[in-house]
């Protein structure tokens, strides 16, 4: 008897855990549900917040100033290299050409010394003179040259949107 008692106790008990454990099992799947509701929430939320601000693409300016005048040596090439840009100072002005090479948007190699100075692209190999003539392909056409003027501190200024003919001089 005691035996059955104990035995129904242990029974008893056993039922006991069982309800526990669905009981457990029920508050987790409840958990597991107000967890996956919130997500179902909070996402979209998300996604409408990050709408308010687009993907854009902030490019540098075009117009920028380089150095004063009187730093451009005379008869000189300067390679602006951040510009990707050469400055040439001869008796006639200052001019303002583009190093970007018209294939496929290498920085062009500086100018060598002398009258006949080429600059060469090191990707495929175009040779362009000063005039920004190609001499040798593949680039498709001449480098552009840019307008200069002075900005009001008495520096060179470029426009890279404004491209003139290559026989435009900017007198100082
Ligand atoms: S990028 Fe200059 S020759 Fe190809």
């Amino acid at each position: 008897m005691s035996k059955d008692y104990g035995d129904y106790q242990l029974e008893e008990g056993g039922r006991g855990e069982a309800k526990e454990k669905e009981s457990v099992s029920r508050r987790s799947l409840l958990s597991i549900g107000w967890i996956a509701s919130l997500v179902s929430l909070i996402g979209p939320g998300l996604a409408n917040i990050r709408y308010l601000f687009p993907n854009v693409l902030y490019e540098t300016p075009t117009a920028f100033k380089l150095r004063k005048p009187a730093e451009y040596p005379p008869n000189s090439i300067s390679f602006e290299e951040d510009r990707r840009l050469f400055v040439f100072n001869d008796r006639h002005g200052f001019r303002a050409m583009s190093a970007v090479c018209t294939h496929l948007r290498c920085t062009v190699g500086p100018f060598g010394p002398g009258k006949g100075a080429t600059s060469r692209c090191p990707c495929h190999g175009s040779l362009f003179d000063k005039q920004g003539r190609v001499l040798s392909g593949p680039a498709p056409r001449s480098l552009d040259f840019f307008r200069l003027t002075e900005s009001p501190d008495g520096r060179l200024q470029v426009d890279t949107q404004d491209i003139v003919s290559a026989d435009m001089y900017f007198k100082v």
